[in-house]
């Protein structure tokens, strides 16, 4: 029988590679999910050794894939001729909608309240993201707000938004809201004072919010934002945002719900989907097998959903939920002391139940 599924299996550097490791065995051992994975290589090890951390060959695979799971990788600053591999992942595929949920599983002692249940939608390609950047500014002297800066001493970064770069990733949020329930969408912005890019941000989510009659419209400063996820997390629904707000707000959000060990996230563009926990390759843990796979397994979660598997999406969390619940097997970070793999077998364990 041919395998339904081409799934691009990326680990990359560090602890991607043991909880990629356990992401697979949860699919294989416990899901009937047909799919042939493909190793693709990644990461530190490979600008290491062949000056490109994304190798043209991993592109390549990916093209013929159906979908990615991807574990972490290794990025360093400060490193000539190095760009992040993740980042341009997403321009390449062009992975517009990076979604984050955040929700309390009832029995995780690490829940900052009981009854979060909130889903971040964060623009993936542009923003303060978009990679122009200069290091010195001669190319710039020209433009006259410039000429009072030391053309040797001043960096600049742009902020670029698109209409359309706008447009699609608030459509992603108001549709979500709408198809999964959620009352509300709440634009995080900072348009009073970064206007040129937050102003249209905020015209364009006018324009869209009209064909969402029955969602309620938020609207928060980011500052303002960072105070009520700590004060009222629970008042939220689906949030979006743009690429370095959305950076920073889903790691207070992922924070809420257990921290690194939880977060998941779904990096799509219309036609193909990225999927990874949002933890980085803690290289202190890398090959030790203690850190917590649940935000990698949800990441399975979100990339059945993607495809259309929804049983396997809905079995797949609700073993979590199971795991969490039982809380008898579970890594460091929730005073355990079980390991990643064990984590894996116990939700395997709940899935043959
Ligand atoms: P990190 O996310 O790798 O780790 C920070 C700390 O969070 C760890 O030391 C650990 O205590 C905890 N942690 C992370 N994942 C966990 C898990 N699954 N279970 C339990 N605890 C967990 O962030 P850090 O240390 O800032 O970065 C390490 C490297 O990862 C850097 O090179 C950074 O550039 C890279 N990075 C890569 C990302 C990616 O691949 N998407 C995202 C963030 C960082
Ligand atoms: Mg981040």
């Amino acid at each position: 029988m041919t395998k339904k599924y081409k799934i691009a299996f990326m680990p990359g550097d560090g602890i991607g590679n043991d909880v990629l490791e356990a992401a697979r065995m949860v699919i294989e051992e416990g899901t009937d999910f047909q799919a042939e994975f493909i190793h693709g290589d990644i990461g530190w090890v490979f600008w290491e050794k062949e000056g490109d951390a994304l190798p043209a060959r991993t592109v390549e695979m990916m093209k013929e894939t159906d979908a990615a799971l991807f574990g972490a990788i290794t990025s360093k600053p400060n490193v000539k001729g190095y760009r992040s591999p993740i980042v341009r992942l997403r321009q390449i595929f062009n992975l517009y909608s990076n979604m984050r949920p955040c929700k309390a599983y009832e029995g995780n002692p690490l829940n900052y309240r009981d009854d979060i249940d909130l889903v971040v939608f964060r623009e993936n390609t542009e923003g303060l993201y978009s990679g122009v950047e200069f290091y010195d500014l001669k190319e710039l002297q020209n433009i006259g707000v410039f000429k009072k800066y030391d053309i040797n001493k001043t960096t600049v970064s742009c902020r670029i938004f698109t209409e359309e770069g706008c447009r699609r990733i608030i459509r992603r949020g108001f549709e979500y809201a709408q198809k999964k329930g959620y009352p509300t969408v709440t634009l995080v912005h900072k348009a009073n004072v970064i206007r040129a890019t937050d102003g249209m941000f905020l015209r364009i989510a006018e324009e869209v919010a009209k064909d969402f009659p029955k969602i309620e419209v938020w609207k928060q400063n980011i500052d303002a934002m960072c105070m009520q996820l700590v004060k009222n997390p629970q008042k939220f629904g689906v949030i979006v945002t743009t690429n370095m707000f959305g950076d920073i707000v889903s790691d207070l959000t992922a924070q809420l719900v257990g921290g690194l060990g939880f977060a998941a996230s779904a990096s799509t563009s219309d036609s193909y989907g990225l999927f990874e926990p949002t933890h980085g390759s803690a290289p202190k843990y890398a090959g030790q097998y203690k850190v917590n796979p649940i935000a990698a397994i949800l990441s399975v979660k979100l990339m059945f959903e993607w495809l259309g598997e929804n049983k396997l999406a809905e079995a797949v969390e609700n073993a979590v939920k199971r795991n969490i619940k039982e809380g008898k097997v579970k890594t460091y970070d929730l005073g355990g002391t079980s390991s990643t793999l064990d984590v894996a077998k116990d939700i395997v364990r709940i899935l043959n139940e």
